[in-house]
């Protein structure tokens, strides 16, 4: 459905040139929780900027549906923004002065007329509390940025995104300013919305292990893609574990819970 095609972009600040992305294409196909992984500064945030018309590409092409919206007018292009596309960041990009509810109401208020949307308030007052409820925040409706947790913060962005129903969900290191625990229960969220409302989701991250909640890895060095496969499977490290003829190390039964499958098999060196 979304489709880059040989993207090239680069930064210029003063004399300095950053090539960052160098003809990379990519296909993300419609229904996929598709996450893209690579060290800090090889292009994810560029490429995601450019797949959700952010900013646009010095080369190539960024097709939805078959049709080109790299180069759309600005007013084509925010519609796609307000409507088809929802973005969660790292930061949440919350509006302080704003409680939850406001600000998961944002974009509805953002793409209608005042009179719009004074008459159609009501109903949209209702869908965010709904989405509120379903991020599990339906006891923090009125409460400000600073009065909740990294975690929460981040459950009003992704109700933010859903607002308006998008296709596409572009998410930038959502984990990337939380604990281990409070990370792996926004990703096990973002799988939910990608299984129960069949949206799309490309997910940027450098956590190797939330990719494993997600269909397919992409892997990006040097502005391109270098490594595209369906994301490892997490299996209960008690089966590994109990697998003769090895016995398992302490160090290994001390860790339990759930690894990564192929990083977690027991070595000789243990
Ligand atoms: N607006 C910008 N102006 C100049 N350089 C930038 C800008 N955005 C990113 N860069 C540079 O481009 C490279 C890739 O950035 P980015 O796409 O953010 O990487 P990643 O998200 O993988 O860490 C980095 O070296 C970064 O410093
Ligand atoms: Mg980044």
């Amino acid at each position: 459905m979304l489709i880059a095609e040989k993207l090239e972009k680069t930064y210029r600040r003063h004399a300095v040139q950053v090539r960052v992305l160098n003809g990379l294409d990519l296909e993300v196909k419609t229904g996929e929780f598709l996450s893209i992984v690579g060290a800090s500064g090889s292009g994810k945030s560029t490429l995601l900027h450019l797949l959700g018309t952010l900013d646009a590409p010095d080369g190539g092409r960024v097709l939805l549906d078959g049709k080109r919206i790299d180069n759309l007018p600005a007013r084509a292009r925010d519609e796609l923004r307000n409507r088809t596309f929802g973005y969660i960041f790292q930061f949440y990009h919350l509006l302080p002065e704003f409680n939850a509810l406001d600000n998961v109401l944002m974009p509805a208020y953002i793409h209608h007329s005042t009179l719009n949307w004074w008459r159609s308030r009501g109903q949209w007052r209702r869908r965010a509390e709904d989405l509120l409820t379903k991020v599990g925040l339906s006891h923090r409706l009125k409460h400000r940025p600073r009065e909740l947790s990294g975690g929460e913060m981040q459950r009003v962005a992704i109700a933010r995104a859903l607002l308006m129903n998008p296709r596409v969900l572009l998410a930038d290191e959502p984990t990337g300013n939380l604990d281990a625990e409070s990370g792996g229960d926004i990703v096990r969220l973002l799988r939910d919305i990608n299984r129960e409302e069949g949206v799309t989701i490309v997910m940027v991250t450098h956590n190797t292990d939330i990719v494993s909640a997600t269909d397919r890895v992409v892997r990006m060095v040097g502005g391109v893609v270098t490594a595209d496969t369906p994301a490892p499977r997490l299996i209960p490290m008690a089966t590994i574990v109990a697998s003769p003829p090895s016995s398992p190390s302490p160090r290994m039964l001390a860790g339990g819970g759930l690894r990564i499958l192929n990083e977690s098999r027991p070595t000789g060196s243990d």
